[in-house]
């Protein structure tokens, strides 16, 4: 049996395309294009009361890209071990979260759009909600 071990390192902003117009620009990604993953699933957060926290979860097998499609959030990424915080606030960058991170989305501006693309289907047997359960599930895949 194959086992993913993934930290937060490889969870890296990615530029996307950008048409520029005058009366305003354009972000496109295309399945095999621009994503390493394809897509089956598009939803997003918004109306986002401020001060609340949103996806705090990981995914066994999911890979997502989380894009600021309006205002600004900030995602916390943890592998059970290294944090970090990653700010978005352009349409035009995407993070990759890939399976087997804990995420929280926070710091919601007013008005925010949080858009995600998502590899898979929706499946809450994917989710793993609560964080010492994460802890432990990373450390039975660390160990192999
Ligand atoms: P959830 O992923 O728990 O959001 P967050 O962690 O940001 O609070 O989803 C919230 C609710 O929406 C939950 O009841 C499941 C439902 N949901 C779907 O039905 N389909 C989906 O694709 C997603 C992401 C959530």
């Amino acid at each position: 049996m194959i086992r993913l071990v993934s930290d937060i390192h490889n969870c890296n902003v990615i530029e996307l395309p950008r048409v520029h117009n005058r009366a305003g620009n354009l972000t496109v990604f295309q399945n095999e294009l621009h994503l390493p993953f394809n897509i089956h699933r598009v939803y997003y957060l918004y109306d986002v009361p401020g001060g609340a926290e949103r996806g705090g979860h990981a995914h066994k097998n999911i890979y997502q890209l989380i894009v600021a499609a309006g205002g600004s959030f900030d995602v916390i990424l943890d592998d059970g071990i290294n944090r970090k915080i990653v700010p978005l606030n352009r349409p035009y960058y995407g993070l990759m979260v890939v399976p087997g991170i804990w995420r929280e989305l926070v710091n919601f501006s007013s008005g925010a759009v949080c858009l995600v693309l998502a590899s898979e289907k929706y499946n809450p047997e994917d989710y793993i909600r609560e964080y010492n359960d994460f802890l432990k599930y990373r450390k039975e895949i660390n160990a192999g």
